[in-house]
């Protein structure tokens, strides 16, 4: 007999058939998320629970199904889940890191250019017939070379936009929990800074922070008085992280000279007065929205489930 898992999205389709081969799957029909007593109902008496980031899996969820021994998170980051809650049942935690730090990298870097380049304020303006002609002073940016990237959260996808910093030729400063090693530092020829040097310093300040108790609202109305008025925010870790109506004052007052971001703090709802600024660009969290990363992110969904359900330690266990 196949091992019961429950769904609660449908993902790509090479994803879906190898877990119908594996398991006896049940899974949300539906082209939106569950409401929780869906969810409870749908994984009743499941052994195995694969959640996405936008399913808040709290003590009543988790205690609902007392066969539950796995909650396999679709995502990288594991805020949505109560890790106190499954630990006192002995369920097992799993997330999806290193699958998807490229193409979150890559996203991240697609705000920095998208907002110094003007590139959607160009395409409004052309897709919209009204262009007329080239202009000596129209729609002008910043250059990114020779700036000074922050970046907060020195992990492997922080790592990664750091890298591709290299590359633009920008100067990279960062804070970390703990300082990196010297030999990871030279690589990226990045220093460390206290936080409130780097806000004062930074022409891009890019995020890369789990969301915790410690980083919400890290960035916040001080933050914003220290930073650059010329300052972009990009923000591709968690919505909460920023608090967004200090965010918005600030964009307003012209605190700072515009935002990149691809989360929210109440998704998806995105404030009118965010939507309504220019230099701002919004995206629906696509940071691991690529073909490649989201059938990867599956066969790791696939190989922590198999791990638990054989009684082996799951290779992506998050430790509470
Ligand atoms: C995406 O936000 C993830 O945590 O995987
Ligand atoms: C996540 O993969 C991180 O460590 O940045």
């Amino acid at each position: 007999m196949k091992p019961g898992v429950f769904l609660t999205r449908a993902l790509p389709m090479q994803v879906m058939h190898r877990l119908k081969t594996l398991f006896d799957l049940k899974y949300n029909p539906h082209d939106r998320s569950l409401t929780k007593s869906e969810l409870i109902r749908g994984m009743r008496g499941r052994p195995a629970l694969i959640s996405m980031l936008s399913d808040p899996i709290d003590a009543e969820v988790i205690g609902s199904n007392p066969r539950l021994k796995v909650i396999a998170n679709y995502a990288v980051g594991y805020n949505n889940i109560d890790l106190k809650a499954a630990a006192t049942r002995g369920i097992v935690v799993t997330n999806t890191p290193g699958v998807l730090t490229e193409a979150t990298a890559d996203l991240t870097w697609s705000l920095i250019l998208s907002l110094a380049r003007r590139v959607v304020e160009g395409d409004r303006l052309t897709r919209t017939g009204r262009w007329t002609g080239w202009h000596p002073t129209q729609l002008l940016g910043t250059e990114v070379s020779g700036k000074t990237l922050g970046i907060i959260g020195m992990g492997r996808i922080g790592q990664a936009v750091a890298q591709r910093g290299v590359g633009f030729g920008m100067r990279l400063i960062y804070h970390n929990r703990r300082r990196l090693p010297h030999r990871v530092e030279k690589k990226f020829h990045a220093s460390f800074r206290p936080l409130r040097a780097l806000f004062t310093a930074a022409d891009i300040l890019s995020l890369h922070v789990p969301l915790t108790r410690e980083t919400r609202h890290l960035i916040d109305r001080r933050a914003f008085d220290d930073m650059k008025r010329t300052a972009f925010l990009i923000n591709t870790a968690r919505g909460p992280v920023v608090d967004e109506k200090a965010l918005v004052k600030a964009l307003m007052n012209g605190k700072i000279g515009g935002a990149g971001l691809d989360v929210f703090e109440e998704e998806p709802t995105v404030p009118k007065d965010l939507r309504t600024l220019p230099n701002v660009v919004l995206l629906p969290h696509l940071g691991s929205a690529t073909i490649e990363t989201r059938i990867r992110m599956g066969w790791m969904v696939i190989e922590n489930i198999q791990a638990v359900l054989k009684g082996k330690r799951a290779p992506n266990t998050i430790r509470s």
